[in-house]
């Protein structure tokens, strides 16, 4: 059952009758109505009447109308203003830049702009890689989107993909101390994204694309790849497929099975589901079998683009057909990231014994939780309210610090199995059960152990900058 949450949060200012039931009345009316009192204030007080604050989660927009209007018919009580306290911490925006040198004199002009900063200006013109150095790019990633696949939106622009990529950029700085801006696009013009995208490039030490709709998503980061050197990533693609990986590693130690004896149905070959299955055979599974809305993916299958040819070619060893319900038969592991509601327990009772469902259609999952995990050993969402909880948020931001560290020209598939193993390493063997197979977004120890993970590989494989390639001034010079 849905709870009220902070997502729907008010905070009514009240004018009441300075009664000694006053503070009993307006809460008792509140809990009446359902809302869930967070906060209480007197802002004001005088003999015939006192002023609060009172702040309270509802279920929806319409529940906290039913709330307020709830306080409004007290006897006596005027709701003067209601508050949404989601939009109250957007307003303005969510974050800024900030100077991190001092200007408080003309010296201080002097080296931070003209005439000192032509010199480094030179420097960089000479001898360009310094510009990881001397610039914001060593630290800077753009969260780069057109607005077309925003949350379970849909396509609503760019303007309105704002608030999100913000919210992205605080995550990132929050998380990793990288320094992430929006860069919201408006065209959905493949080539206008590929092109814009590279003319912006020499600002950045990383690109993140972002709730960009497949299949382009796909041929955008190919071509960026292809054309930048700086790392480019697609979060819902690869941070996804990371966070799977690390969480299937570690409940398949709950169950105590390896993936190589692993049958794994995919539901969803789109921009998630695509990357999850590359990377889940880099693990050579037994099997996958992938699903999409037209029932299983195979060989021979008509109408299929080239990227759901390819994974047709990689997967389904027996070259089953049929719908989702023929192919989660007998399986070890279930991943979707499709659609809600198109499995019923009688589905996961179908499945091996010891099954891992990792349900991750948002907001809605696949099958309700609380149903498969009468049939199945471990169960995942992406819901904040249930445990295991799949969020992007546990490898972005660790991700792209261990690649700025690194200063890193490309991303490859063993960073990001790096990155997977790093996040379920976190969980300790003595801690791993059925509710803890990937650690909360708030352990420090995650973005570290990420960073330091991807670092490395970076170093191994010879993607890193080399150290000391800087001209100039010595790195200790600072
Ligand atoms: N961390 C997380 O929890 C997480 C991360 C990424 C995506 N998701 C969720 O996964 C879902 C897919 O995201 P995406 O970005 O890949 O979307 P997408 O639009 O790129 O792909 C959707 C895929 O689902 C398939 N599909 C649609 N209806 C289906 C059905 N009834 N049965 C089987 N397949 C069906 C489509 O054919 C397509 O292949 C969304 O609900 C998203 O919120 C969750």
């Amino acid at each position: 059952m849905a709870m009220p949450g902070p997502g729907y949060s008010i905070t009514m200012r009240i004018a009441a009758p300075p009664s000694a039931t006053a503070a009993g009345d307006l809460t008792t009316a509140v809990g009446k109505a359902g809302g869930v009192i967070t906060a209480f204030d007197v802002v004001e007080s005088a003999a015939g009447l006192m002023v609060v604050d009172l702040s309270a989660n509802a279920l929806s927009a319409d529940h906290a109308g039913l709330i307020t209007e709830a306080v409004g018919s007290l006897p006596g009580v005027e709701v003067r203003k209601v508050s949404d306290r989601t939009f109250l911490v957007h307003l303005g925006g969510k974050i800024e830049v900030t100077s991190k040198v001092p200007l408080r004199n003309r010296d201080d002009l002097s080296r931070a702009y003209t005439p000192g900063v032509a010199r480094v200006c030179r420097a960089i013109a000479d001898n360009p890689d310094d510009a990881r150095r001397l610039t914001i790019k060593r630290n800077t990633v753009a969260v780069v989107t057109d607005g077309t696949a925003v949350l379970g939106l849909g396509n609503i622009g760019p303007a309105a993909a704002l608030p999100v990529m913000e919210g992205k950029a605080a995550l990132f700085k929050k998380f990793a101390g990288v320094d992430a801006w929006p860069v919201c696009l408006d065209t959905t013009d493949t080539e206008e994204i590929i092109r814009t995208v590279q003319l912006i490039a020499p600002v950045y030490g990383g690109i993140n694309l972002e709730d960009i709709a497949a299949p382009r998503c796909f041929e955008i980061e190919r071509r960026l790849r292809g054309m930048l050197d700086i790392p480019v990533f697609h979060d819902d693609q690869h941070g996804t497929a990371i966070v799977v990986v690390a969480a299937l590693r570690n409940a398949l130690r709950v169950v105590g099975k390896d993936i190589t004896n692993c049958r794994i149905v995919v539901s969803g070959v789109g921009a998630a589901g695509n990357a999850i299955i590359r990377l889940l055979l880099k693990q050579t599974p037994a099997d996958i079998v992938a699903v999409d809305i037209n029932g299983i993916v195979h060989r021979g299958r008509e109408g299929m683009d080239p990227n759901l040819a390819e994974v047709a070619g990689k997967t389904n060893k027996d070259a089953q057909t049929g719908t989702i319900h023929d192919a989660i038969v007998g399986a070890d592991v279930f991943i979707g990231v499709s659609a809600p509601n198109i499995l019923t327990g009688a589905d996961i009772r179908a499945m091996n014994s010891d099954a891992v469902v990792f349900a991750l259609a948002n907001p809605d999952p696949e099958i309700d939780p609380l149903e498969a995990q009468q049939y199945a050993a471990v169960v995942a969402t992406g819901r904040s309210d249930f445990p295991n909880q799949i969020n992007n948020v546990l490898a972005f931001p660790g991700v792209f610090r261990g690649l700025l560290d690194a200063q890193a020209h490309n991303i490859t598939d063993d960073m990001l199995l790096a990155a997977a193993a790093a996040i379920a390493d976190v969980v300790a063997p003595d801690q791993v059960n059925a509710s803890y197979i990937v650690p909360s977004v708030f352990d420090a120890k995650v973005s570290k152990a990420v960073a330091a993970a991807v670092s490395r590989v970076a170093h191994e494989q010879g993607h890193a900058a080399p150290a000391a390639s800087f001209s100039s001034v010595g790195e200790d010079d600072d």
